[in-house]
């Protein structure tokens, strides 16, 4: 029997679901009962009526879904993957801003601890992130967390004043402008599709800008034939599956989230055999953090 065949047996048998981030491994994505983007999974592991919710991607993807779905086991394939973006701002940092800024609306990117989410008023996705904030009133001041591109990129798009932390995403960040340049030499036909995590002389070089399951519609719809993608390069495994008349290309052999790739296919049947690696969040940050999930989830 196959890894791939133990692994549907055992999902049926423990009545499980999987849900895999669109940056996860191929054979990953291609075990998974749902592939998507942040806002995807949160709405799906919010309704899904499994009592196992096997979650490959990073950590506060697994924390999210046990946030919305306290009563179903989580379980992460593997603990240590972890979003370097997410550690470089926590519930204590928050806190203190909010001195600095005490009338500003605090608004994280999903891409955060449990006891971060805990502490701002609302939270967003790549996906809906310019919708929510220029949707907020207009004498509202915001400070934006922790990235520091998609808060600039939020910023450029609704013109509102927003006070930006420092954070960054290590893969998106080391995209240059100087790599969409070369692959555009390289590639003169295609279109540019860049995730607002990149720096932003890579998204004014962009044709289209847009999170990951955006990045799969615009190509979907899209009459171009080629395309240079600037984000994470598990990206490109869906993108050439669901499009097989079209090319894509990664502009740099370096945007690579080593996290992302902790998760093998090995580990994942072990966690689905264990049941090991759970991941809880305490009741009191559950609480406080739901709501500012649930906000983002409508609409
Ligand atoms: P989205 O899939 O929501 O665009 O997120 C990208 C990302 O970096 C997740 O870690
Ligand atoms: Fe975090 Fe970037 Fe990896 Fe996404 S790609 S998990 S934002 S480090």
């Amino acid at each position: 029997m196959s890894i791939q065949e133990r692994i549907q047996d055992l999902k049926r048998e423990k009545n499980a679901v999987i849900l895999a981030h669109n940056y996860q491994l191929p054979e990953i994505q291609d075990v998974a009962d749902y592939v998507g983007d942040s806002l995807e999974l949160s709405k799906i592991a919010a309704r899904v009526e499994e009592g196992l919710i096997v979650f490959c991607g990073v950590r506060f993807m697994a924390e999210t879904a046990k946030i919305l779905s306290p009563g179903k086991k989580v379980i992460a394939p593997e603990y240590a993957a972890i979003c370097p973006m997410a550690k470089m701002i926590d519930g204590e940092t928050v806190i203190d801003m909010r001195e600095e800024y005490p009338d500003a609306v605090f608004v994280a990117y999903i891409n955060t601890t449990s006891d971060v989410k805990a502490e701002v008023d609302l939270c967003v996705t790549s996906a809906n992130a310019v919708r929510i904030v220029s949707e907020l009133p207009a004498d509202k001041e915001i400070v934006f967390l922790p990235d520091k591109n998609l808060g600039k990129y939020v910023r450029q798009e609704t013109g509102r004043t927003i006070h930006i932390f420092s954070g960054f995403c290590p893969t998106h960040n080391r995209m240059l402008k100087e790599d969409i340049i070369l692959a555009r030499e390289k590639w003169p036909n295609a279109l540019v599709v860049s995730h607002p995590e990149c720096i932003p002389e890579v998204i004014e070089l962009s044709n289209h800008i847009a999170s990951t399951s955006g990045m799969l519609k615009f190509a979907r719809e899209s009459h171009a034939k080629e395309f240079i993608i600037a984000t994470e390069q598990g990206m490109l495994h869906r993108l050439k599956k669901e499009n097989p008349g079209k090319k894509f290309y990664s502009p740099s052999a370096l945007n690579i989230c080593p996290n992302m790739k902790k998760t093998t296919i090995a580990k994942l049947l072990h966690a689905l055999e264990t049941e090991k690696s759970e991941v809880d969040v305490p009741e009191d940050i559950r609480k406080r953090a739901i709501k500012t999930i649930e906000y983002m989830l409508v609409g």
